[in-house]
C-alpha cells in the first residue's frame, strides 16, 4: 500500500475491533482511522479515540471529545459507511445491527472487511448481488472463510469447501454432560477467545451452521458442496477441493490477527503483528474427525435453514440469538437452545425473496415468539 488506507471500524470495542486496533497499531504507517464505532462500553471508546485520534466517533450514548466529531446509534454507523473517505470498513458489531451499515458502504462503493455473520446469514443474496453490481470487494474476517478466500484462485473449478471446527468445550464430552453444563463450562473455548454470544455459538457448533451459511453466500457454493469437519488443533483454518482431488488448506496458528490482518491489507500482506514463525514440527499432529451431527444437531438446522432458503435462515440466527441470551441469563439449559431453534424453524412460513425489510420484520417476530415461548407461554 503506497498511501495509507483510510478505515473505519464497527464495533471498535468488540473482540474482533479491539484486535484489529492492535494490527492497526503495528501498522500505524499503512493505515489511517476515519472513524471508530462501539455500542455501550463508551469508556473503552474514548481511551481508543483518544489513542487513535479518528475523524468521528459513534456510540450508543452521548460522548464528547474534543477535536472529534461524535455520532449516535444506528444512524450514526450508516453515516460513517455513507463518508466515501473510507477506503474499507471492518464490520464487528455482533448482531442484525451490522446489515444496513454494511449496504451503506455498499451502496457508496467502499470495500468491506466483514467479521459480523448476520449479515450475510440474514440478507446473504441482497448484500452478495449488491456488492456485485457495485463491485465492492467483501473481505471476510471470520478465519474459517479468510482460509477459504486465500485457497480459492478460480471458484469456478472448486468442488468442495472443507470447513474446519475447532469441536469446542464439549467435543469429547457427552450428551448428558452438555445438558447440564454451565454457562462458566459452555465460554471455556479451548483455543479461542472471542465475544460471549459466539463463544455459546462455538460450544454448540451452531456458529459452524453459521458459517455454512455466510460460505455458501460468499462463495456462491450450494449446500451440499460445504462440508465441516471437527480439527481441534485450529491449526487448519478450512480448505478447498479441486474438481481433479488436489486439496488445498490454509494453515496457521490460532490467532485472529491473521485473518483480521489479512482482511484489512489484502491484497497486501505485511510482518504486522505476526508473533512467531509456524513450525510444522512444533505442532507435531493435526487430528481430524467427523462432527457428531447426534450430539450438535444444531449443524444440521443449519444445512435445513440454509437449503429452504428465504427467510429461514433469518428465523434460525434470530431464534438462536434469543435462546442464547436466554441461556447467558441462566434462563434455559445449553440443549434447550436447539430444541428452541428447531421449534421456531418447524413453525415459520418462509418468505421467499425478502425484502430487508421484511428479513428486519421476520427478525422481529421470531425474537418476540422465541422469548415468549421461554417465558412459558403457549406458542402458536
Ligand atoms: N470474536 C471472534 O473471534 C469472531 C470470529 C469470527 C466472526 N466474529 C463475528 O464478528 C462479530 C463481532 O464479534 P465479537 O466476538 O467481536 O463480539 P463482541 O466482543 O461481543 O463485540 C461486539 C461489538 O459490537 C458492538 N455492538 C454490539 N451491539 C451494538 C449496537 N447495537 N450498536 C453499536 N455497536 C454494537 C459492541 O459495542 P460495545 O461493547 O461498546 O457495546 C462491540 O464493539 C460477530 O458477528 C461475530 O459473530 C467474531
Amino acid at each position: 500500500m503506497t498511501n495509507k488506507r483510510k478505515i473505519s471500524i464497527l464495533g471498535s470495542t468488540g473482540s474482533i475491533g479491539t484486535q484489529a486496533l492492535e494490527v492497526i497499531e503495528k501498522l500505524q504507517d499503512k493505515f489511517e482511522i476515519i472513524a471508530l464505532a462501539g455500542g455501550s462500553n463508551v469508556e473503552l471508546l474514548k481511551q481508543q479515540a483518544l489513542k487513535f485520534k479518528p475523524k468521528y466517533i459513534c456510540a450508543n450514548k452521548e460522548i464528547k471529545i474534543e477535536g472529534i466529531k461524535t455520532l449516535q446509534g444506528p444512524d450514526g454507523l450508516e453515516e460513517i459507511c455513507s463518508n466515501k473517505e473510507n477506503d474499507i470498513i471492518l464490520v464487528a458489531v455482533s448482531g442484525k445491527i451490522g446489515l444496513k451499515p454494511t449496504l451503506k458502504a455498499i451502496e457508496n462503493g467502499i470495500d468491506i472487511a466483514l467479521a459480523n455473520k448476520e449479515t450475510l446469514v440474514m440478507a446473504g443474496d441482497i448484500v452478495m448481488s449488491a456488492a456485485k453490481k457495485a463491485g465492492v470487494k467483501i473481505i471476510p474476517v471470520d478465519s474459517e472463510h479468510c482460509a477459504i478466500h486465500q485457497c480459492i484462485k478460480d471458484i469456478s473449478q472448486v468442488e468442495k469447501l472443507i470447513i474446519t471446527a475447532s469441536g469446542g468445550p464439549f467435543l469429547h464430552k457427552t450428551i448428558d454432560d452438555m445438558k447440564n453444563a454451565t454457562v462458566a463450562e459452555a465460554l471455556a473455548h479451548p483455543r479461542w477467545n472471542m465475544g460471549r454470544k459466539i463463544t455459546v455459538d462455538s460450544a454448540t457448533l451452531i456458529n459452524k451452521g453459521l458459517e455454512i451459511i455466510e460460505a455458501h453466500h460468499l462463495f456462491n457454493m450450494p449446500y451440499d458442496k460445504i462440508d465441516v469437519v471437527i480439527h481441534p488443533q485450529s491449526i487448519v483454518h478450512s480448505a478447498i477441493e479441486y474438481a481433479d482431488g488436489s486439496v488445498i488448506a490454509q494453515l496457521g496458528l490460532p490467532s485472529m490477527h491473521i485473518p483480521i490482518q489479512y482482511a484489512i491489507t489484502y491484497p497486501e500482506r505485511y510482518e504486522g503483528i505476526k508473533s512467531k514463525s509456524f513450525s510444522f514440527s512444533e505442532i507435531a499432529r493435526l487430528d481430524f474427525e467427523k462432527p457428531d451431527y447426534e450430539k450438535f444437531p444444531g449443524v444440521k438446522m443449519a444445512y435445513t435453514a440454509g437449503t429452504t432458503g428465504g427467510s429461514m435462515p433469518v428465523c434460525f440466527n434470530a431464534a438462536n440469538e434469543e435462546a442464547v441470551f436466554a441461556f447467558l441469563d441462566n434462563k434455559i439449559k445449553l440443549y434447550d437452545i436447539y430444541s428452541i431453534v428447531e421449534k421456531m424453524m418447524s413453525s415459520h412460513s418462509t418468505v421467499i425473496n425478502p425484502t430487508i425489510d421484511e428479513i428486519f420484520a421476520v427478525d422481529k417476530e421470531i425474537r418476540t415468539k422465541t422469548q415468549e415461548y421461554i417465558k412459558g407461554r403457549i406458542y402458536k
